[in-house]
């Protein structure tokens, strides 16, 4: 297991390492602030906590996760004044996609802890933003990444623009050519990734592994809609598949397709953000 020290012991340090342990071995905390560490220096959850950055030079580890909002600041004191490498400096906090990533994390931590096996992918990978996590998240597994990287796919807009699911404004947006390899230098393990990059459900033909966790953020009906027949038969028993943007106002599509599916195949999915996404468990 990956060895991470977590910067912060307040609230969202210590729900990060209940929220990760399946994922990270955590073997410390770091705190700046005199009170919190006074208060935590006693162990936060077994773990030990340590008031000075230098002990990252004591101690052997993966990852720093930084569990507060100065995170650009504190990378920097550790990167450069403790020599820790750039990208072993992470934080799941402070991004566009946070609550994304916080919840993506705590679903791979439950799969994690019940130990399910199985390749991973997301389908509409765009910039990797999202994938370098589930990349993290389970670093022993292949991660497949689909997506054509030069946006949607005309006929499958045309669809969800009739149906009234989206609008012109919003499938321009995503227009936009995207180069695989600045997608692969995101990776923490590259060497992992498969990239099927192309049209889905086309890239999906002749993929033959099964899956124990799938996250789709491909926003049209279409993609979402194959993708969903595709992985939920291969998906591994306790494995996730994790729908984004369920309830985004500028795909309604994406909870059509979710519901039908839903009911065609008679399996219930939980909802566990207000805005982004659902989750279905393999039985
Ligand atoms: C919202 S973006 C993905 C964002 C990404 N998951 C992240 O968190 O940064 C949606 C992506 O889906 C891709 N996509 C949509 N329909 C697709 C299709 N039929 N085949 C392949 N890629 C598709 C688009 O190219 C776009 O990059």
């Amino acid at each position: 297991m990956l060895k991470a020290i977590i910067h912060g012991a307040e609230a969202r340090g210590q729900i990060t390492a209940l929220r990760c342990d399946a994922i990270f071995d955590i073997i410390a905390f770091v705190d700046r602030n005199r009170a919190v560490y006074s208060k935590h220096k006693e162990h936060v959850y077994n773990i030990p906590t340590y008031y000075d950055f230098s002990v990252v030079k004591e101690l052997d580890f993966d990852f720093i996760i930084v569990c507060s909002k100065s995170f650009e600041e504190v990378q920097r004191t550790y990167a450069t004044i403790y020599g820790v490498p750039w990208n072993k400096i992470i934080t799941f906090e402070n991004l566009v996609s946070e609550r994304c990533v916080n919840r993506l994390c705590a679903v791979a931590n439950e799969v994690r802890r019940w130990k399910v096996l199985g390749a991973v992918a997301e389908v509409g990978v765009q910039y990797g933003d999202t994938a370098r996590f589930l990349n993290l998240f389970f670093p022993e597994e292949k991660l497949y990444l689909f997506d054509t990287f030069c946006g949607f796919d005309e006929n499958d807009a045309k669809i969800d623009l009739e149906k009234g699911y989206t609008i012109q404004e919003t499938v321009d947006w995503f227009d936009v050519p995207i180069e695989v390899k600045s997608v692969l230098d995101k990776m923490f393990f590259p060497q992992q990734c498969i990239v099927k990059q192309g049209y889905v459900p086309d890239t999906l033909e002749g993929v033959d592994d099964t899956f124990s966790f799938v996250h789709l953020d491909c926003d049209l009906s279409k993609p979402i809609h194959d993708s969903l027949e595709f992985f939920w038969p291969r998906m591994n028993s306790g494995g996730a598949v994790c729908v984004h943007d369920t309830y985004h106002p500028r795909f309604t599509g994406v909870r059509d397709v979710v519901w039908k599916f839903s009911k065609k195949h008679n399996i219930r999915y939980v909802a566990n953000d207000a805005y982004g996404g659902v989750i279905f468990i393999k039985p």
